[in-house]
């Protein structure tokens, strides 16, 4: 059959996994999750499907995130993650797309070539490599390829990132091991130590969803919360305000502005002085955290932009470059297939 495959891009973020298909935008968005055997190490499902395994399975079949740190620690687990999500795709052995990958900025020769291997043993016929902040910046709509300054701050599951860009590569980026799920557990151990209860991981994201915030705001209300009490194992219910949660999440929020900060200190003064007029944009779901435009903003003394989609920023920049890849399809058929 003569039909080409579709290009892919894949933003396999710690806590969201998307995939970008060309000329039809994002066709999967699921939880990082994998319930995998681990007698055979076979991946049985990803995604949504894979939390619900959880619990519903002989003891060696488990659910986990695979990318927890925003590191990809391991290798043949990944590459059958990856088998299992462009099967999902329509990915066969008749039907070897390219793909683009997007990785964190702090990621080694090592680990690229690594991923690059998977992503072709599971299925690509070629593999691209872009950095997580210029994906960011490009599906934020920032004009990458000028001489001018312009910033993404990037808030995942796992980790933050952050770059300055200008004429399409990155002057100054910074990374730090602190995200979203870092969030979750401040408040996990804040409830547990304060309040003497033990709560779940998923209640603590929801806590932070119904009140969590990095900067006090309107209509502040405390949230009950259902745990068990450590001393005694039995259910108990606490009432927490959102003043207390904002001062469990502070030391981490404190940390991404500081590095932020940081990041934009190491750019050149004209490139500078271009972002403190254009602001720095606010991606990845960690932005949505309430008030953390504002800190960022306090912090940083520099306007700061909230990108439309910021779970989406990402794979849409990387689907952008899927448009780019295409261009230079001439070259590429010289090459080879
Ligand atoms: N409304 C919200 N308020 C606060 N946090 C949110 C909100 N929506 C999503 N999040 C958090 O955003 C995080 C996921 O963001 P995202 O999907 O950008 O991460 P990721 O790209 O998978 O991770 P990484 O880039 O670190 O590898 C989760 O920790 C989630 O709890
Ligand atoms: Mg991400």
């Amino acid at each position: 059959m003569g039909r080409m495959p579709r290009d892919l891009a894949i933003d396999l973020g710690t806590a969201n996994t998307l995939v970008y298909a060309k000329g039809r935008g994002i066709v999967l968005n699921e939880p990082t999750v994998i319930a995998y055997n681990t007698r055979t190490r076979e991946v049985l499902a990803i995604g949504a499907e894979a939390w619900q395994m959880i619990g519903r399975t002989p003891g060696y079949i488990v659910a986990v995130r695979p990318l927890r740190q925003g590191a990809i620690t391991d290798f043949d687990i990944t590459e059958r993650m990856l088998r299992v999500l462009l099967h999902r795709c329509g990915v066969s052995r008749m039907n070897r797309p390219r793909v683009l990958i997007c990785v964190p900025s702090a990621i080694t020769r090592v680990e690229r070539r690594a991923v690059k291997e998977a992503a072709r043993h599971a299925g690509a016929s070629a593999t691209y490599l872009i950095e997580q902040p210029m994906a960011a910046a490009i599906g934020a709509g920032l004009a990458i390829h000028e001489p001018v300054g312009s910033m993404v701050v990037d808030v995942g599951g796992g980790t933050a990132e952050m770059a300055v860009i200008s004429l399409g590569g990155m002057v100054s980026q910074r990374a730090i091991r602190c995200g979203g799920f870092d969030f979750d557990a401040a408040i996990q151990s804040y409830v547990r130590h304060r309040h003497g209860v033990a709560i779940g991981e998923r209640t603590a994201e929801a806590v932070k969803f119904a009140i969590g915030s990095a900067y006090p705001y309107e209509g502040e209300q405390e949230a009950q919360v259902r745990g068990r009490e450590v001393s005694t194992g039995m259910p108990k219910t606490v009432g927490l305000s959102p003043l207390e949660v904002r001062q469990a999440l502070d030391d981490l929020v404190e940390q991404v502005i500081t590095t932020a900060a940081d990041c934009l200190a190491d750019a050149p003064p004209e490139l500078a002085q271009d972002i403190m007029f254009e602001g720095v944009h606010l991606t990845g779901g960690g932005a949505l955290l309430r008030g953390m435009a504002q800190r960022l903003a306090n912090g940083t003394s520099v306007p700061v932009h909230l990108v439309d989609l910021p779970l989406e920023c990402v794979a849409l920049g990387a689907g952008r470059c899927l448009e780019a890849l295409d261009e230079l399809r001439p070259v590429f058929a010289d090459s080879g297939d």
